[in-house]
């Protein structure tokens, strides 16, 4: 019986990761690192100031400077990028929903399921209304509810107590390794989303949410039991 099921945004919901990459990029080019698209992609499913840690790392791996200096210039490099990448969010619409998302969360709450949204991301609640989607989520828990991020399951537990629901009654939808490692350190079920199955260790791992609906879902709850 599936009680809840729990939603990453980024890479789940939306594409957001190509305006993390064009954000990321202009604050790297400024200062003289060179990053990648393939760069980008380690970055999914991280915080954003563990996301510039690793922007940094590129340029010298032994360089972890510390102390109050070191990190009160991160939070202000931190705060230009996610200036520019709001600037991206702000032009969000509904039509940028993931193909097969919208239908899928409509149909599991006619069928009496829970849905929560789980996510690191601090821009959460500015994303879920720019794609005015926020009417289908019971509960909403952000990146600024949490102290540790993903792979930490702090954010899934919250979601699962939030929802009045029990791990094992809920579902987890992740695209990240990091979430997919929350998931099974939350002992929650976890239906992983990539293009191909073998680049995440989910239960179960599918392309996307066109030929996904509570039919399939319904036959996972069945095949997949609860791991505690
Ligand atoms: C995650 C993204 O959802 O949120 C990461 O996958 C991102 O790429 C993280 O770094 C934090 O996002 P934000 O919006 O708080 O900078
Ligand atoms: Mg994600």
């Amino acid at each position: 019986m599936i009680g809840g099921l729990i939603f990453d945004l980024d890479g789940v919901i939306v594409d957001t990761s190509e305006f993390h990459y064009q954000a990321w990029k202009r604050l790297a080019a400024e200062l003289g690192i060179a990053f990648t698209r393939d760069d980008n992609e380690k970055l999914k499913g991280l915080s954003r100031l563990e996301s510039l840690d690793t922007i940094l790392s590129l340029a010298n791996p032994y360089n972890h400077q510390t102390g109050v200096a070191a990190q009160s210039r991160k939070i202000e490099l931190a705060k230009r990028k996610n200036s520019w990448y709001l600037e991206f969010v702000r032009n969000l619409a509904p039509d940028d929903i993931l193909p097969g998302v919208e239908n899928f969360l409509v149909e599991c709450r006619q069928s009496g399921i829970k849905t929560a949204i789980a996510s690191s991301s601090k821009n959460a609640k500015a994303v879920i209304d720019s794609l005015a989607i926020s009417h289908l989520f019971d509960c909403i828990v952000d990146g600024t509810r949490v102290a540790k991020a993903k792979p930490n399951p702090q954010i899934f537990l919250i979601a699962v107590k939030k929802l009045n629901e029990k791990p094992g009654s809920c579902i987890i939808l992740e695209d990240a390794l990091a979430g997919v490692e929350a998931a099974r350190l939350a002992r929650i079920r976890c239906i992983g989303i990539a293009p191909e199955p073998a680049l995440l260790p989910a239960d179960l791992v599918i392309p996307g949410f066109l030929n996904f609906g509570i039919k399939e879902l319904c036959s996972f709850d069945r095949l997949i039991r609860n791991p505690a």
